[in-house]
């Protein structure tokens, strides 16, 4: 296809047909310079709550509202033009009941005009789902580790090992047969994200989770290693932007404290 052609925009619908065919390109974006990037390459932009830790310095998810995802999604929603927009619906948006759901991504829809929502649970969830689905809004699921659920849970484990891969299964087959048109799989085995895999009729998205799925999402700052102190194993880097950034600043303070001001080239000429 001409690089001057327009992209036609993907839809919730369009990803669900891809279930073992070609791989889906996931990444998170929570700003509009980052989603434009994105956008360019993806197939799906995640606007994570995992922004609580990358861009507001939350210890974890739990305390990301509901206004902070509805303000980046608009951001990223205004420079997306071809990948499917998914936003996740926070801890303690959704998870009282379908009609408190409902209510949420409803919000999250009417104001950011984002495709759908994602939402923490697997068989627990499934009603919630299948009333959003119902009431037209496309949901993504998420099942493995729960980072909503840190509090209970007590960690970042990986999920389903031995007897717990029956749960895992069983979440998954749930939230797809309630409706959900894609599911997350965070933190399961190879051989467990295989099995999800073959066993449920829409596309598995891994992070963590191995090759053994549909697709992967990835949370953007980490494959671009903005951050130094957090390496999480399961992410490959495919920069060293917090390396450059850090070189670039130092340089410029270096610059300032010896005097070296902008030259003649970043100056205003006198008419
Ligand atoms: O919040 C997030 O970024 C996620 C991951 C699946 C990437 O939920």
């Amino acid at each position: 296809m001409s690089a001057s052609l327009p992209q036609k925009a993907l839809t919730p619908a369009a990803l669900r047909a891809r279930k073992g065919a070609e791989p889906i390109v996931c990444l998170t974006a929570y700003t509009a310079p980052m989603a434009r990037l994105v956008d360019a390459h993806a197939d799906l932009i995640l606007v994570g709550d995992s922004l609580g830790m990358v861009v507001h310095g939350l210890p974890s998810t739990v305390g990301v509202t509901l206004e902070m995802m509805i303000l980046h999604a608009r951001a990223v929603r205004r420079a997306a033009t071809r990948a499917v927009v998914v936003v996740d619906l926070p801890f303690g948006s959704y998870e009282a009941g379908p009609e408190a759901a409902f209510l949420s991504a409803a919000r999250v829809m009417a104001e950011t005009g984002c495709a759908a929502v994602k939402l923490e649970g697997g068989a627990t969830m499934a009603p919630t789902i299948r009333f959003l689905v119902e009431r037209g809004v496309p949901v993504m699921a998420h099942v493995g580790l729960l980072p909503q659920a840190v509090n209970v849970v007590g960690g970042y484990r990986v999920q389903g090992r031995g007897a717990d891969a029956e749960r895992v299964l069983a979440d998954a087959d749930a939230v797809a047969e309630a409706g959900a048109f894609a599911v997350v799989l965070e933190k399961v085995t190879e051989p467990l994200a295989r099995r999800i895999t073959e066993a449920v009729a829409i596309p598995t998205i891994g992070i963590g989770a191995s090759p053994a799925c549909d697709g992967q999402v990835l949370v953007l700052d980490d494959m671009l290693g903005l951050f130094a102190d957090f390496r999480p194993s399961f992410v490959r880097r495919y920069a060293e932007l917090g390396a450059a950034a850090d070189a670039a600043i130092a340089a410029y303070a270096a610059d300032v404290r010896a005097r070296r001001f902008p030259g003649p080239e970043h100056t205003f000429p006198e008419t």
